[in-house]
């Protein structure tokens, strides 16, 4: 899109929400013309920064023409950004996680009206991990693979959604279903790798942000993907690349991965 981007932000209070604002308002290729919040947030009203005319809302309705949402929220600010989008056939970038099947089925529904992307990770360089995984699955069918991962010790879950998501990428570059060759756990008397297994190992500690590797194992020669996160303004980075490339687009279902795509030679 050659024009300015008309963007509103969804769950604009939020930890991504507040870091999406910072960089839009320094975006040129960006007008922020809207951040909206929970109903009961104490932030209502409030200015978005210091001196600027933008204040957090909750009234989708008293907001002018969006190109663009940007949501990063939770499944009941999805629904609302979803239901704007909707109704003013404004494009859709969501992050949020943790959307049941029907709010899954529901984007599934809009994206006949309107053009969405999801994606559970808007890191670009994680984009492109995956897809460089793909091709190295497939090429080396018989490698050993093996996927890393490391989070800060407050994460609660384990492995990391994007690790199994890398892992899916690998199954299914190699023609197999994750849910039969993962392994996730090694102790006492394993026995031999099964061959074909895709196995998952975790470390928990300190203030790592996020950091996932795909070994590709070999004989006398390995392969190793590493993607390291320092800061979490890389997913509303991504997720802003995603915006620009989605406004004006053609209703439809949008991935990372078509972005990227289209960056490559042909
Ligand atoms: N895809 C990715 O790359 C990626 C990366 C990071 C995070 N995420 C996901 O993005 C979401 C937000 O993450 P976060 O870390 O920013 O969480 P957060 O700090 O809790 O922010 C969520 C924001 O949404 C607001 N909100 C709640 N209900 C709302 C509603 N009905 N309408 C509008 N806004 C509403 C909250 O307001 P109150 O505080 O007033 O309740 C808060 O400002 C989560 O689902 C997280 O898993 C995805």
């Amino acid at each position: 899109m050659g024009e300015i981007v008309r963007v509103a932000v969804n769950g604009a209070t939020g930890r991504m929400g507040r870091v999406l604002l910072d960089l839009l308002r320094r975006d040129r290729r960006f007008a922020l013309v809207g951040a909206l919040t929970a109903p009961d947030s104490p932030e209502m009203g409030a200015p978005v920064a210091h001196g600027s005319d933008l204040c957090f809302t909750h009234d989708w309705s008293r907001l002018g023409p969006v190109d663009v949402v940007i949501d990063f929220s939770g499944p009941e600010g999805f629904a609302a950004a979803l239901a704007h989008c909707r109704e003013t056939a404004a494009a859709l970038v969501t992050g949020t996680t943790g959307l049941d099947a029907q709010l899954k089925a529901q984007l599934d529904q809009a994206s006949a009206r309107i053009a969405c992307l999801h994606s559970a990770n808007f890191s670009l360089g994680v984009a492109v991990l995956s897809r460089l995984l793909r091709e190295a699955a497939a090429a080396l069918p018989e490698w050993d693979l093996e996927i890393v991962e490391a989070h800060h010790g407050r994460k609660e879950d384990a492995p990391s959604g994007t690790a199994l998501a890398l892992g899916e990428v690998a199954a299914s570059a190699r023609s197999v279903l994750l849910t039969e060759q993962a392994v996730h756990a090694r102790e006492g008397h394993t026995g031999p790798r099964r061959a074909g297994s895709i196995g998952f190992a975790v470390v928990r500690g300190g203030d790592v942000v996020g950091e996932h590797s795909a070994l590709l194992l070999g004989l006398g020669e390995r392969i190793e993907l590493s993607h390291r996160a320092t800061d979490r303004s890389i997913f509303a980075r991504g997720a802003i690349e995603a915006a620009h490339w989605l406004a004006g687009k053609p209703p439809g279902c949008y991935a990372l991965d078509a972005m990227l795509a289209e960056r490559l030679p042909r």
